[in-house]
């Protein structure tokens, strides 16, 4: 008997690492749900795909809208017959001290960075059961154990998806369904021009000091944890040191991010 094609859907497959990360998909023979926002971005997601060896399928949805989410998965599984891997990518940055900051930046960026989590989540799981199992990859950062003024709530919301994950994690094993938590470092993607509640997105003289990864190489590290259904990842030393030093030295590494986002 010949295996089921694969089918993942992942949010956030507009731009950067979620784009990146359908087509890494896409190319290994994947059936590939892609879902964001913009409709036109994802057009030219599906024209980047054609003559790969997966199929593209485009879904306008809104993460933090719960019935979107469902009706995405929905959608999905009547269109490829099943869902093997789910990863909740969509996210967005602000920028800026908490009490100064307009509160519907930081409204977004909860319902986005944890709520549209959940949605996808809880969307997803079901159809995963139904296939027997599978891997949820959820995109953190190494912000998640990083002290950084400036920050805040964007690196609050990455240490409450560490946190999430673990649990679900094993909420989830009966189900053979394994959870990913990758902890991502800086990446050449939209994220930073796009973030909310800065009027300089100019980078700071400091970021130099900090290597960024193209999100193809991301890409190829989160197509690695779905197949080796990786805990927690981090893709470079840097980062896992960053990470640790967040932990280990807090004060030190605080000092050294304020210079990053103030
Ligand atoms: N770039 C970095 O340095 C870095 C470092 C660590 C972690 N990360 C994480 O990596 C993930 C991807 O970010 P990126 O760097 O690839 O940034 P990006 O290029 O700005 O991509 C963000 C994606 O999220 C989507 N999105 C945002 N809000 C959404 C919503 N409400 N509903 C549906 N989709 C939504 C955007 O699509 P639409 O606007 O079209 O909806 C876009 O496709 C994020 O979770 C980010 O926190 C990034």
């Amino acid at each position: 008997m010949t295996e089921p094609t694969r089918t993942l859907l992942i949010t956030g497959a507009s731009s950067g690492i979620g784009f990146a990360t359908a087509l890494a998909f896409c190319r290994r023979g994947w059936n590939v749900a892609a879902v964001a926002r913009r409709a036109d971005r994802l057009t030219a997601l599906v024209e980047d795909g054609r003559g790969l060896s997966g199929n593209i399928l485009p879904l306008t949805a809104d993460v933090t809208d719960r019935e979107a989410m469902r009706r995405a998965i929905e959608a999905t599984v009547t269109h490829f017959g099943r869902l093997d891997a789910l990863v909740a990518n969509a996210g967005i940055g602000q920028r800026g001290a908490v009490v100064e900051a307009e509160w519907a930046h930081l409204d977004a960026v909860l319902r986005t960075n944890l709520d549209g989590v959940y949605h996808t989540i809880r969307a997803g799981v079901p159809a995963l059961r139904q296939s027997g199992g599978g891997q949820i990859v959820i995109i953190s950062s190494v912000l998640a154990t990083l002290i950084a003024p400036y920050y805040a709530t964007y690196a609050a919301s990455k240490a409450f998806t560490a946190s999430f994950a673990a649990s679900l994690r094993m909420e989830l094993e009966d189900d053979r369904i394994g959870v990913t938590e990758m902890r991502v470092g800086r990446t050449a993607t939209e994220f930073n021009a796009r973030r909310l509640g800065s009027t300089d997105n100019a980078p700071k003289q400091s970021h130099k000091l900090v290597p960024v990864m193209t999100p193809e190489f991301v890409a190829e590290g989160i197509v690695r944890a779905v197949e080796r259904r990786s805990k927690v990842v981090y893709l470079r030393w840097f980062d896992r040191m960053l990470a640790w030093g967040g932990v280990i030295a807090p004060g030190v590494m605080g000092r050294f991010s304020r210079a990053q986002y103030r």
